[in-house]
């Protein structure tokens, strides 16, 4: 089987599901990522073959894609901002929408005289923390999450990517046993009520894990206000907070954040027009 054959089987078998140009992303990304195979190899030597190692992984891979698992995890990877990060089915996948929030921070430090600390609760695969750590050296970075096999991960990859940032377990909903001053907060917590899981795609609701996107569906706001009260008590005064949020529960965010009283906001949209970020600062 020659690349340009392999990427028409590709094309044919998976045409139900996804675009083209999907495909052809996910055949290149594939040749990348699992044999080295540079991805302009298939517009240069399209008649070159796969060895029988290479079929066999191919035929593997398209299974899985078949079956709606995400590529990252098939590949093992997942690229956010400037950092390769290794994941698997204990983390979610880094969006884009998460780079944003991470630029916004940026963009607000840029010329920083002092080490400020801060903190990401719900780390995740510690894309967060890791790109802030990474891309201004002057944040000494904390990430949290409840889950020691999330730690271990976010771990490996703050070692992988040459940076320096303390992990911590700990539970966001019992934050009156963390005592840690800090200048800056950032989170994208789980924000989705089980309702919405109707309109959810099956490569996100089948796979990734539900502990880090869904809340009570009675309580959805619950992670943010547990990060707001912790904040009454170890935020410096005019520290700042960058959420990312539901879009669809803008208004009742607004309301938690105003109800306590000293704080502001600020709101700013996605590359998808989405009201999809919050900055709060104390006063
Ligand atoms: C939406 S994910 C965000 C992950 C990562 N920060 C990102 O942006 O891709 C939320 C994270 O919160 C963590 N989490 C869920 N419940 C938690 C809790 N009670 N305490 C601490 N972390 C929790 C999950 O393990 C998950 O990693």
């Amino acid at each position: 089987m020659t690349y340009s054959e392999g990427r028409n089987i590709f094309r044919e078998k998976l045409k139900s599901l996804f675009e083209v140009n999907e495909i052809d992303f996910y055949f290149k990304t594939v040749l990348q990522s699992i044999f080295n195979i540079e991805q302009t190899a298939l517009a240069l030597s399209p008649t070159k073959l796969f060895n029988e190692n290479q079929k066999r992984e191919l035929e593997k891979v398209l299974k899985q894609l078949l079956q709606e698992q995400p590529l990252q995890y098939i590949i093992g990877k997942a690229y956010f901002r400037s950092l390769t990060l290794t994941v698997n089915s204990s983390v979610l996948i880094p969006r884009p929408e998460t780079e944003e929030l991470v630029n916004w921070v940026l963009e607000d430090h840029q010329n920083l005289e002092e080490k400020q600390t801060l903190i990401d609760f719900g780390t995740g695969s510690g894309c967060i923390a890791i790109a802030l750590a990474k891309e201004q050296p002057s944040f000494e970075v904390t990430a949290i999450d409840f889950y020691s096999s999330v730690l271990n991960l976010a771990k490996q990859n703050a070692i992988k990517n040459k940076t320096s940032v303390s992990f911590l377990q700990h539970d966001i909903l019992q934050l009156n046993t963390l005592k840690l001053n800090v200048d800056i907060i950032v989170s994208n917590p789980p924000y989705i009520p089980p309702s919405e899981q109707r309109e959810m795609k099956p490569n996100v609701l089948n796979y990734e894990p539900h502990l880090a996107l869904f809340v009570p569906e009675n309580d959805p706001l619950i992670f943010y206000r547990s990060i707001l009260e912790y904040g009454l008590l170890y935020l410096v005064s005019d520290g700042l907070i960058y959420f990312e949020i539901n879009p669809r529960f803008l208004s009742e965010m607004k309301s938690l954040i105003l109800s306590f009283k000293v704080y502001s906001i600020l709101e700013r949209k996605d590359i998808f027009g989405k009201l999809r970020m919050l900055r709060v600062q104390k006063k």
